[in-house]
């Protein structure tokens, strides 16, 4: 699987299919510009930094969209096609699945639409007979620490997971690296800090965080880096 960072929460996962998560671009300061084609756009939460370029990009694609009921509704009265699903729930497109975690975060669009309740989501793809390929990504959207993670990993068992460090609307490193331990996945990619003043963190501080505690290898990604695992 190629991973690459856009910055902020926004990822994209390239194996059979490309995934987009959290495609947050224009208004982004720490995007590149680069193209992006998804066949898939998963949405953890409403908030303008993560929805962002949703709509655009998926009539521009074709991509279809996954994310919660509401926000569902919302991209659907645009002519979007998005599936919705919410916490607890999976969901199988095109051999991908994509089961939405908890999340401690709140989700609102606007003033005129609901957003629904912000989640994660736990990405891997089937192979053939129905086995993961063994490429099972827990993306953690905007979130508090709670120690359901721990459930979270029991269930899905992640490979790689995508943790805030930002602070201030979600954890910080401290709390962060904490659920790192819990999660105990092979490799966790910080992210959403560093975009705007108010979520200043230096990753390495995180990194010795997370090495105190578990065996878990960080890999800071800068954005618009692609990395193959
Ligand atoms: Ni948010
Ligand atoms: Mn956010």
């Amino acid at each position: 699987m190629q991973i690459t960072y856009h910055g902020h929460s926004c990822f994209e996962l390239v194996n059979e299919k490309n995934i987009l998560i959290d495609p947050f671009l224009s208004g982004n300061p720490s995007y590149s510009g680069a193209d992006v084609k998804p066949d898939i756009i998963a949405v953890t939460h409403g908030h303008s930094d993560h929805l962002g370029d949703t709509a655009d990009i998926a009539s521009r694609t074709d991509a279809t969209v996954v994310c919660n009921h509401e926000i569902a509704k919302y991209l659907q009265s645009e002519g979007v096609m998005a599936e919705g699903m919410n916490i607890g729930g999976a969901l199988e497109i095109d051999d991908v699945t994509f089961a939405m975690t908890e999340a401690r975060h709140s989700s609102s669009i606007d003033d005129k639409h609901a957003g629904g309740t912000a989640a994660g989501f736990v990405i891997s793809e089937n192979g053939k007979d129905g086995d993961s390929d063994g490429s099972i990504v827990y993306h953690a959207g905007d979130t508090g620490i709670f120690t359901d993670m721990e459930l979270i990993a029991d269930l899905h068992t992640p490979d790689i997971c995508m943790l805030p460090i930002g602070g201030r609307y979600t954890m910080n490193p401290e709390d962060a690296a904490i659920a790192a331990s819990w999660i105990g996945a092979d490799i966790v990619i910080p992210m959403h800090y560093n975009t705007f003043d108010a979520i200043k963190q230096d990753p390495v501080e995180f990194v010795e965080m997370v090495e105190n505690l578990c065996e878990s290898e960080v890999i800071i990604m800068k954005p618009s880096e692609t990395i193959d695992i």
